[in-house]
């Protein structure tokens, strides 16, 4: 067994630089026992180089282009995984003033922001515009207008993509899935070449490029390349009425390996989705992504504490100090999350539902899994860096994880736990 957990041929799978090392569990080269020992539980822990290496991925992928990866910073926004990307020079996307002033706070180039999301408000429109962002993802004919007011009113013109829902099938959850017709985003393709024109007409506005997103864990190459014919016979006939398209924004999504997962590779489906593009004529567009959970998502553990054991009739309970407040996906999506031992076990294993200490059945972690654990040992809830920590709550009036990075064999925290009095600090009694 390597001591070093980067090492792939120990590594867990879904996990690529968390291994185990002499029979402990190690993010690269520091041993969760020791993380949680000194920080407590639930604790989320973050592999520097396996945010790197995810995000090399796609930069070979783009490699020679003139390309603008901006992290969809709803994945995982706290500020030091911010800056790590943004030193890595990652623009951001993003959906909120919040996330706006988080990326800035984080020392984010406001031209490499973008602004997705459905309901933007005029505030935030007039903040954006004020700091100069990249790109507003303009996602129906109302918010073109309304965009066009607030800049006219502040004296600039806003640059805009209009996301188009190209109407295909992600084949993923169906809340997660964000490019059907029947979806609350973009604008139909039917009526893109129209919303274009009107764009284009308006002072406050000018036409930068084309966006579509088309939904979230996708595991499979061939939704993405219908996507991308479908977008570039748009560009096609917006750029015959002249209207020029600059750059080519192709949104997120890209699935990571959960329970057995085998989503494409970053660069290997770029490989195939540049040839189109090229094919077409559209090889000098700049091509902007927004890739979220496939930067973090299986970079990040959770560590939680056995409390009790709780045989059944019909089931065993295996009850942690981690809930759904800290890990919602299990009781939103269903999701599958690996969890494995601290310390390697060997003995015979007991079938549990891993579950949360929060009054509701729809608190658990993981369902029918073989663990041999006792009381007090420590378990990891693997791929756990995105959409867990960004999602997390206070239900239950408990306080957030404290949150470690790990790089190499240095580890810091970089999100204290939360305290109960924090919890209250905003109310009046
Ligand atoms: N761009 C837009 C406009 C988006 O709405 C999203 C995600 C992304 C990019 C990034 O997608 P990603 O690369 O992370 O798949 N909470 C859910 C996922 C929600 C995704 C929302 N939109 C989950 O835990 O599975």
């Amino acid at each position: 067994m390597s001591s070093s957990a980067s090492s792939a041929a120990s590594a867990l799978p879904g996990a690529p630089f968390v291994a185990y090392g002499a029979g402990q569990l190690q993010v690269e080269q520091v041993t969760l026992s020791e993380l949680a020992q000194q920080h407590g539980t639930p604790l989320f822990v973050y592999s520097q180089a396996s945010i790197l290496a995810a995000l090399a991925a796609y930069q070979r992928g783009l490699a020679g282009r003139n390309a603008l990866i901006c992290y969809a910073m709803k994945a995982n926004s706290s500020l030091a995984i911010l800056r790590l990307l943004a030193d890595a020079g990652c623009g951001f996307d993003i959906v909120s003033v919040g996330e706006l002033e988080r990326a800035l706070a984080a020392g984010a180039t406001p031209s490499k922001i973008i602004f997705s999301g459905i309901g933007k408000t005029r505030a935030e429109m007039r903040r954006a515009l004020e700091v100069g962002i990249g790109c507003f993802n303009v996602e129906s004919m109302a918010e073109l207008d309304v965009l066009n007011e607030v800049a006219q009113a502040s004296g600039r013109v806003a640059p805009i993509s209009i996301r188009v829902n190209p109407n295909v099938d992600a084949k993923t959850h169906p809340y997660i899935s964000t490019g059907l017709r029947g979806n609350k985003f973009g604008i139909g393709h039917e009526q893109a070449l129209q919303a274009y024109r009107h764009a284009a007409s308006l002072p406050g506005l000018r036409v930068q490029g084309i966006d579509c997103h088309i939904g979230s864990q996708i595991t499979d190459s061939a939704p993405y390349l219908e996507a991308m014919d479908r977008i570039l016979d748009l560009v096609t006939q917006i750029e015959a009425a002249g209207i020029r398209i600059h750059h080519i924004d192709f949104g997120g999504g890209l699935g990571i390996d959960y329970n057995g997962d085998t989503p494409p590779r970053a660069d290997d489906l770029w490989h195939e989705l540049l040839a189109r593009v090229d094919a077409r004529g559209f090889a000098d567009r700049q091509i902007v992504i927004e890739p979220g959970r496939s930067l973090v998502g299986n970079a990040g553990v959770c560590v939680t504490e056995v409390l009790y054991l709780k045989p059944g009739e019909q089931k065993n309970f295996c009850i942690v100090d981690a809930a759904m407040n800290d890990l919602p996906r299990p009781a939103l999506y269903e999701a599958f999350h690996r969890i494995v031992p601290l310390v390697e076990a060997t003995g015979a294993a007991t079938v549990y539902d891993v579950v949360g200490p929060v009054c509701e059945s729809g608190d658990w972690l993981g369902r029918d899994r073989a663990l041999n654990v006792q009381a007090g040992d420590r378990l990891a809830v693997l791929s756990a860096g995105a959409y867990c920590m960004s999602m997390a709550s206070n239900y239950n009036t408990r306080p957030r994880a404290a949150e470690v990075l790990v790089d190499g064999a240095q580890s810091r925290v970089i999100r204290q736990r939360e305290t109960v009095q924090d919890l209250w600090r905003t109310e009046t009694p």
